[in-house]
């Protein structure tokens, strides 16, 4: 499938992975709708732009439908929404607040399936083209094999995803839609930059080349060699830097 002239919808688009996906997408000449919880002030929603709620089914569905409908149609949902949660199963104050784990799991998981769901229902609608109906591409992280401390939440939910991707791009295949999920290391956004200069040392002291974090354009590289790439389907890719993350 070509970039230029898809119609790609983005969820998380307003900040980091996503934003720079939608960004590198729109600059190739495809048609792409953003989807996040909301955008920054003064940037105007409309025909580009849905909010949503990704942990609401119907939210999801109907911003899926309404691009299909707008554009005629949806090739590529590329799902970049989610959440960075870090808190250990028990420390000084207590035992984890299992509302605090429930949160991470309905945005990350439960959120992902709500995506995927509906990026089925719309791209299933699809003619039968000379490449497929589709391609769903998911987010997981390295966190998925190796969390760390404070990561049970965190790295369960991922791990969903990577556990997802097979089944996905299997009950897709009869239509002709792809699932790929990119499990990136630490990149360059809001979820790194937020933490301690210290913390962020150590992110890239797991990395094993280059010794530093990723950008957010490298990532929307990935993607966009994802969906131009017919022959990757059921497939989690590491995009880290050869990271291997140890306890912590
Ligand atoms: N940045 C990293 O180092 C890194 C590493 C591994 C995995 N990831 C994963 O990549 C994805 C994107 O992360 P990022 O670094 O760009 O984060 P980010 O915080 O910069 O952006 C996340 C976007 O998702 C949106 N979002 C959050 N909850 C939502 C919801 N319920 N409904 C709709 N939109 C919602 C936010 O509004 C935001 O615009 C996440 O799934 C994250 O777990 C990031």
């Amino acid at each position: 499938m070509q970039v230029e002239g898809a119609v790609v919808v983005v969820t998380g688009s307003a900040a980091g992975l996503g934003r720079a996906t939608a960004r590198r997408l729109k600059a190739c000449g495809a048609q792409v709708v953003e989807v996040d919880l909301h955008f920054p002030q003064g940037e105007a929603t409309g025909r580009e732009r849905a909010t949503a709620d990704v942990t609401d089914a119907d939210q999801v569905e109907t911003a899926l439908r309404k691009a299909a409908h707008t554009f005629g149609r949806v090739d590529a949902v590329v799902h970049c929404a989610g959440v960075a949660a870090g808190f250990r199963l028990i420390d000084e104050r207590g035992p984890a607040d299992p509302a605090a784990f429930q949160r991470v799991v309905d945005v990350n998981l439960v959120g992902t399936f709500n995506v995927a769901r509906a990026a089925a229902l719309v791209m299933s609608q699809n003619p039968a083209g000379e490449f497929g109906r589709g391609v769903v591409v998911l987010t997981a992280s390295v966190a998925a094999f190796e969390g760390q401390r404070g990561q049970t939440a965190y790295a369960a939910t991922k791990a969903g995803v990577v556990g997802m991707t097979l089944p996905i791009a299997r009950d897709l295949a009869d239509y002709g839609i792809r699932c790929v999920t990119i499990a990136p290391g630490a990149f360059e956004t809001a979820l790194t930059t937020d933490l301690t200069p210290w913390l962020q040392d150590k992110l890239v002291s797991y990395t094993t080349f280059p010794r530093r974090l990723g950008k957010p354009e490298e990532f929307a590289g990935l993607v966009h060699a994802v969906i131009e790439n017919d022959m990757l389907n059921a497939e989690v890719i590491r995009l880290d830097a050869g990271t291997r993350l140890p306890s912590l």
